[in-house]
């Protein structure tokens, strides 16, 4: 049995198991992963992917390998995690946590990520709350990438509010964004939203402006995987495009993520390091459904993970800690709480 257990991680005393989110919607495969470049490899190709559970599973890796290899650096490791997936905070945090441990041992760091896994399941269920708040019977709410339980040690972040106002007896539609170039949404978030049975329809990115110019959207909810000390913030590449959209439609645009996706060391979105994919990606799919190239093999391509939405197009931001506007924001209260 697992001691730590989410819908995309099992724990157990010497390694954890993932749940491979490449073969998802078509397979539940659970893979071992007890090393840390096993960590980076799945982290790499998005086995593991989604700014929380990247951080928990580092997390675990770090503390389960310094037990078993007491005489190495563990700062190495730890740098060699931190350098894996560059944009989302949360890596970072948990690395610090976890640093902040060393000298006291292996058990000590072990307690440590348990910790980090449980913090984080009740940052999603207080944030989640906050967003449902905002939901009524009758809304129809598009998110893009995945950002459910999947991608977190509890409920989720934007779609964790989907589900607290599903729980709730709030009657949603939700419109998917299916997220190039690697399909979170096609593949995770409508395979999520048909567990917990919220109605949902699934749209190409581009067909979200079109479906707000219909009248059809009453709000937006995405995630964050860095949020800046003046509320820009970094999320999966099309946020910007969809922030921009619905600011010229008038349709409320709203950031769930809990404290530790905040990053006051950077001023501005300027500062994010944003990561950068491999061509491949853009020039065709592969995975579960196997390998297609529509692309000449040889395009130039620009494949950035990650797009920053500047702060003048959000609504409010829906973190554990409260619901921030723009003037909240601009008096620092959504820093509360990280050095
Ligand atoms: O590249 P991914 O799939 O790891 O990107 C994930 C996102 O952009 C999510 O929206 C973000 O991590 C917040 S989710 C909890």
């Amino acid at each position: 049995m697992p001691h730590l257990q989410s819908r995309s991680l099992r724990v157990y005393a010497d390694y954890f198991e993932y749940l491979d989110q490449t073969q998802l919607p078509q397979t539940e495969q659970w893979v071992r992963c007890d090393s840390p470049e096993g960590w980076q490899a799945a982290v790499k190709n998005l086995a593991i992917r989604g700014a929380p559970l990247i951080g928990l599973s580092a997390a675990f890796v770090l503390a389960q390998y310094a037990a078993r290899h007491p005489k190495i650096c563990w700062q190495d490791v730890s740098d060699r995690l931190r350098a894996t997936r560059p944009t989302a905070v949360n890596l970072m945090y948990c690395l610090d946590a976890m640093e902040a441990c060393f000298e006291q041992g292996a058990g000590a760091l072990a307690e440590r990520a348990a910790a980090l896994f449980a913090e984080d399941r009740a940052l999603c269920k207080r944030m989640a709350e906050r967003g449902a708040d905002l939901l009524k019977t009758g809304d129809r709410v598009l998110t893009h990438c995945n950002t459910g339980a999947l991608a977190t040690a509890g409920v989720g972040t934007a779609i964790g509010a989907l589900a607290v106002a599903k729980q709730r007896g709030v009657d949603l539609h939700v419109y998917v964004d299916e997220t190039r170039p690697l399909l979170q949404g096609g593949r995770l978030t409508a395979w999520e939203m048909a567990d917990l049975g919220i109605p949902y329809q699934l749209i190409t990115d581009s067909m979200a402006a079109s479906l707000m110019a219909l009248g059809k959207v009453d709000k937006v909810m995405v995630g964050a995987d860095r949020i800046c000390a003046n509320g820009d913030f970094a999320n999966k590449v099309g946020t910007y495009m969809l922030a921009v959209v619905a600011h010229y439609h008038q349709v409320p645009f709203y950031v769930v993520a809990p404290y530790t996706t905040v990053d006051p060391a950077c001023a501005t979105g300027a500062d994010i390091p944003i990561e950068q994919r491999d061509g491949a990606e853009i020039r065709g799919v592969s995975g579960a459904f196997g390998e297609v190239v529509w692309a000449p093999s040889d395009s130039p391509v620009w494949n950035p993970a990650f797009d920053v939405t500047p702060a003048s197009l959000v609504t409010a931001w829906i973190l554990d800690t409260g619901v921030f506007d723009a003037a909240a924001i601009a008096r620092g209260e959504h820093c509360q709480g990280r050095a």
